[in-house]
């Protein structure tokens, strides 16, 4: 069964403590918080204040994606604002395993993100020591878009790799997740959904968080 990782994103802002709420009710297991910083991604979301007062409503994985240059600039005041993973791309990092290092060194699980155009290959070296890739099957920036096809090809290669690597490296679907897709992601290799618009649009949010969970 995959874990899943609704993202509030496409919550209500106004009504953020009930869509807290309706999670810690439902079989989600981590909150996905997006933050963007209208560089890295054309879009701007919401950062720490925000992130420490969801963090306040639930005993949840807080999974934070970072959508932003120099991430690791940042990494003590996301752990201080509730962060225990903590994800970074791949495209932002030029000396990316010694931020991993540093994520760690603060008592967080390490993610890495690839845009689409990122082949997984260039993880190879720095398998080991990756808690989370979190694959983007949409460019970053928005929620509410097309799942790109060729992301099952992606998850198959990673999940060789981090096999042939011996690694317990989790693999996370990022964007255009839904209940037909879900399945198929699965059985690539996934370990983790996010699902944005598929859950905060549904009639009833909790019973879709329980449908994806029983993707296989
Ligand atoms: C996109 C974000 C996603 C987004 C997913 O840049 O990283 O987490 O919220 O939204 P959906 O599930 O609506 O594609
Ligand atoms: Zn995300």
């Amino acid at each position: 069964m995959p874990i899943i990782a609704p993202s509030l994103l496409a919550a209500d802002f106004l009504a953020l403590g009930k869509a807290c709420n309706m999670l810690n009710e439902s079989e989600a297991e981590w909150f996905h918080l997006d933050v963007m910083d209208g560089c890295f991604v054309p879009n701007i979301s919401y950062g720490l204040p925000i992130i420490e007062q969801i963090k306040s409503t639930t005993t949840k994985v807080m999974d934070v994606h970072l959508m932003i240059v120099s991430p690791e600039k940042y990494i003590a005041a996301f752990k201080k604002a509730g962060a225990d993973i903590l994800t970074v791309h791949y495209e932002a990092c030029s000396h990316l395993h010694s931020t991993l290092q540093q994520i760690k060194a603060h008592g967080m699980k390490a993610g890495v993100a690839l845009n689409p155009h990122t082949s997984v290959d260039l993880l190879k070296d720095v398998i080991q020591d990756i808690d989370v890739v979190c694959v983007m099957s949409v460019n970053p920036g928005f929620g509410g878009q097309q799942f790109i096809e060729h992301t099952y090809e992606k998850v198959k290669a990673l999940k060789k790799l981090i096999t042939a690597a011996g690694a317990a490296t989790l693999i996370e679907i990022d964007g255009g997740v839904t209940e037909n897709n879900a399945a198929a992601l699965v059985a690539a290799g996934a370990d983790v959904l996010v699902a944005g618009t598929t859950v905060f649009k549904a009639s009833d949010p909790k019973q879709m968080i329980s449908t994806l969970k029983l993707a296989k």
